[in-house]
Order: C-alpha cells, then structure tokens, then sequence
C-alpha cells in the first residue's frame, strides 16, 4: 500500500479544515454501480442522454422512473465501506472536515460523516417535476401509477431529486462546497474522473487557495498532474490506510486529541 509523504502526512495532521470530494468510486465498492457500469441489460442500448436529462424525463417518463426504480433498489440494499467508515473516523482527527460528495446514495451519511453536501442530490428523495417541491415516499408508495403523479400540480410527475445532465447545481450545495474549497488547507479527491463540472474544479480551487491537494483513484485523472500526490488504489483500502496513517502521527507527535 502506497503511503502518504513525510511532508503532506504533517500537512493532513496540522491543518484545520480537510475537504473530502467523492465521486462514483467511492461507492463502487459497495456495489453502487457508476452510471456507465448500469448501463446493462435493457438498458445498454439508451445513452446518458435518453435516462438522466429532463428531456429524457419529459419524452418518457415511464422509461426514466423505471430505470431509477432499480438504480434505488441498488441503492436500498448497498451498506458503506471501510473508506466511508474511514472518513468518519477522520471527523474525529481533525478540527474540520467537510464531505463534498457527487454522489447521489446518501452512503457517508448512513456510514455517519456528519457534515455531507450533496453536489447532486440524492436518488431516495423525489420532487415534483413542474415546481421542485419536495414529495415524501408515503405519497409515492400510495401510487400505483408507472410514474407517481406530483401532488402539487395537476398533471404533472414526481421525478428523482437528482442533478440531471443540464441542470444546475443546488445552489446552497454548490456555495458550501465552493467555501469549504477555498478554505480548506488539505483537500482529499477521491473516487472521481474529474471531469464532471462544477465539482472537478474544487480541487483545483483549493489548490489555488493553498491547499494540499491530494488524489485517490486507481486511475489518473486530469487533476493527477496537478495534485501534490495520487495514491492509485482503492477507496476503501487507501482512505483506511491513510486514516491509519494519521492516527499515528497524532500519536507519535503528542498531538492525539
Ligand atoms: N476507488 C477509487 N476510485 C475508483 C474506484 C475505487 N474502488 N473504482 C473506480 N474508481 C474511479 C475510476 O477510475 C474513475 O476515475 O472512480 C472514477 C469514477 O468515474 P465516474 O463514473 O465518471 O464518476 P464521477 O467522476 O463521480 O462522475 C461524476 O457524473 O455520471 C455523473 O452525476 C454522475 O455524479 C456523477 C458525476
């Protein structure tokens, strides 16, 4: 297993806020599939664009509601991993510690991370389609409709509380995320392309603020040469280690809390 350098391990013990941005990734390890990797079966032959826009929703909203019906029964049924009980364990180490997460599965929330910001929503909640008002799942469960019917607007659909490709982000999301960024001194991506815009900025903005930057995928991204380290392995085996890692320098340096 990689480590972490001698230098960034006392830039990660001595800072004061540490932002964590996830990507699909993370939760492949608990078999949330990443949208390409869903796109199995019946569903091989739609492309992004025919499932996740609100074109899509609004051509078939059949076919959308469907396909997010099995994404949830996933989702329902995935428990987090040793890297989201990792970052939980990090709350503890640092003064700080903001979760930015593109994911939509609500994964470091059940493991326990306290402070989360959902860059793009969550698929257990649903809103209505015409206005965005919240619907709660008694309303859906009692529909036996193909798409539940929004209670707010005759005619209209419940749709998942997603970001859809095209759509902007939460703005109360995308400002905390965005002030956790600049003012985070060692900021962790981990799990992610960096390639879906505004989150694969974050990092980056960070950087320019005077963060410590570093990254976590098996694979290199376009943040990779940017970052002061990438530790290529898996989320969950390289955030443990890293937690671990930390827990001894606290330790070793008298600064444990
Ligand atoms: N640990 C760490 N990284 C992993 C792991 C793992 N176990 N498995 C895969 N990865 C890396 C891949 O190498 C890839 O870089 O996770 C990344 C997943 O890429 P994407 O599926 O493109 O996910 P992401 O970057 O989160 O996409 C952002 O785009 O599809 C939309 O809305 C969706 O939130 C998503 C956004």
């Amino acid at each position: 297993m990689q480590l972490l350098s001698e230098e960034l391990l006392r830039s990660l013990g001595e800072a004061r806020h540490v932002m964590v941005l996830t990507g699909a990734g993370m939760s492949a390890e608990s078999g949330v599939p990443t949208f390409r990797d869903a796109q199995s079966g019946i569903w091989e032959k739609f492309r992004a664009e025919d499932l996740a826009t609100p074109e899509a929703f609004e051509a078939n909203p059949a076919r959308v509601w469907q396909w997010y019906e099995e994404r949830r029964a996933i989702v329902r049924s995935a428990r987090p991993h040793a890297g989201h009980q990792a970052l939980v364990m990090l709350e503890s180490l640092v003064p700080e510690l903001s979760v930015i997460t593109q994911n939509v599965d609500g994964l470091h929330q059940l493991a326990g991370s306290k402070k989360v910001t959902e860059l793009h929503g969550n698929i257990l909640r649903s809103k209505c389609h015409v206005t965005g008002r919240p619907i709660s799942a008694e309303w859906l469960s009692g529909s036996a409709h193909a798409v539940p019917p929004s209670p707010y607007v005759s005619g209209g659909f419940a749709r998942p509380d997603v970001v859809w490709f095209g759509e902007v982000l939460p703005r109360q999301a995308l400002e905390a995320a965005m002030q956790a960024a600049v003012q985070c001194d060692f900021c962790i991506s981990a799990g992610t392309t960096s390639l879906v815009q505004p989150a694969a900025s974050l990092p980056l903005m960070a950087l320019e603020h005077g963060a410590a930057v570093i990254e976590i995928n098996p694979s290199e991204t376009p943040l990779s040469p940017h970052a002061d380290q990438c530790l290529r392995g898996l989320a969950s085996e390289v955030l443990a280690s890293l937690v671990n890692q930390l827990s001894s320098w606290k330790h070793d340096s008298g600064q444990g809390r």
